[in-house]
């Protein structure tokens, strides 16, 4: 039987958060509730144009996350994994929300693994009632007067609504 104490176990969660949706939200719960520490890391360089800049997307993580103490909120440019060996990560967290997400986390994780062996992929499930949710498609009824409430914190259905109501 292996000795000594455990090695805190560190799980990075990346994405874009652009913004943080409840979605987002329910898995950060369910990660900070696993893992002794989760850090939220939010992709600075994105292929597709955000509409908020990356500084806005951190203040709005860390605002609708500071009651967890083991979760924090970081920036990460260039590649992922290069990120997570620096935070000593064991785990990237990523959610699943329907069979569509699964082709695209799958090549992610697999290249992932290739670039850092020792560290995991594991895929969590959000809340059923989040299952359809995305920050693409909260932006859309944003823009078009849909109703966001419920789907975003209180916090970011106000900053989206300044943003483009
Ligand atoms: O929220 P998203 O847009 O699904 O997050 C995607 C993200 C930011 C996690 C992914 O694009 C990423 O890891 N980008 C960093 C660059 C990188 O490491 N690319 C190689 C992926 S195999």
């Amino acid at each position: 039987m292996a000795s000594g104490a455990r090695k805190p176990v560190i799980a990075v969660y990346p994405g874009s958060f652009d913004p943080v949706t409840n979605g987002h939200l329910d898995l950060i719960e369910r990660g900070a509730m696993i893992f002794d520490q989760l850090i939220v890391a939010v992709a600075r360089n994105l292929e597709k144009d955000p509409l908020f800049p990356v500084k806005e997307r951190v203040e709005m993580l860390q605002a609708v996350t500071y009651e967890w103490e083991n979760v924090q909120v970081d920036v990460f440019d260039g590649l992922l994994m290069n990120y997570a060996r620096d935070q000593n990560a064991r785990v990237v967290l990523r959610g699943i929300r329907a069979v569509s997400d699964y082709e695209y986390e799958l090549q992610m994780a697999m290249m992932n693994r290739k670039i850092v062996p020792e560290i995991e992929t594991i895929f969590m499930l959000p809340g059923e009632a989040y299952s359809f949710l995305s920050s693409r498609l909260v932006k859309e009824l944003a823009r078009l007067g849909g109703p966001i409430k419920g789907l975003v914190p209180p916090l970011v259905e106000e900053r989206l609504r300044a943003k483009v109501g």
